[in-house]
């Protein structure tokens, strides 16, 4: 099989929606993109069954990838704040595989979503604005996993998450959920000193853009599924 033909299923796991596309090795989507439900509770057990629903569906494919809302190594899951306790030493990949019969790889959710969007030069970064705050970071391409910027102390004892997660959003609003968000870009860039920041997820179209810094650039949240052909890279 040429190179360019493989077929790889790409997953994202979230808060809210479990979403599956096929594309070939160029990104060039070769099915429609589905979107189902998170079951709720969004056990391992509940949410395999979307993902073989969601494989079902979409047709023929070589390898799967997954973009998962916790701390992934190796394959195994360490955490998902927005889905279930349960997912604490779940084997993801290995259980895709039973499942397909296709190799799998799977990693951090808003990971996948930066490879999916940087140039690969210098130091870039990744937040997702969704259910949870994602946070990715990369040096010349290459992926640093698992920060959980999520979970670290921001502002008014509240996490980065609590203060612009959806729940946050939800709460104060529109207005003020973008002043936070702003809060969030002045107090990383002096600390990361990133080239580019990457803002994505469901929410970042509610991101005003004139708000912006010249290094912040809102991206399409499909990146969040194209970043999967790069898992194996
Ligand atoms: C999790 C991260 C995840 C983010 C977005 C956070 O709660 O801790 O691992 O990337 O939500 O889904």
């Amino acid at each position: 099989m040429k190179p360019r033909a493989v077929k790889t299923l790409c997953i994202d796991v979230g808060g809210s929606g479990i979403k599956a596309i096929v594309l070939d090795a160029t990104g060039k989507a070769l099915t429609e993109r589905m979107r189902i439900e998170t079951p709720q509770p969004a056990t391992p057990e509940a949410c395999l069954l979307v993902i073989a629903q969601l494989a079902a569906a979409q047709g023929a494919f070589d390898r799967v990838s997954v973009g998962f809302p916790g701390v992934v190594v190796d394959g195994v899951t360490r955490s998902a704040p927005n889905l279930s306790p349960e997912w604490a030493g779940f084997g993801l990949t290995a259980a895709i595989e039973t499942m397909t019969s296709k190799p799998a790889r799977a990693a951090n959710d808003a990971g996948v979503q930066g490879l999916g969007v940087i140039e690969g030069k210098g130091v870039e970064a990744v937040i997702t604005l969704g259910t949870g705050m994602g946070f990715g970071l990369y040096v010349d391409g290459r992926y640093v996993p698992n920060i959980e910027l999520a979970h670290h102390p921001f502002r008014k004892n509240k996490t980065y998450e609590e203060r612009v997660g959806h729940a946050a959003l939800l709460s104060v609003g529109k207005k003020a959920w973008n002043k936070r968000v702003s809060e969030v870009f002045t107090q990383l860039e002096p600390i990361l000193n990133y080239r580019v920041l990457y803002v994505g997820g469901g929410n970042s179209r509610l991101v005003k853009p004139e708000t912006l810094p010249d290094n912040v650039r809102i991206v399409d949240n499909l990146a969040g599924l194209l970043g999967g052909i790069r898992l194996w890279a």
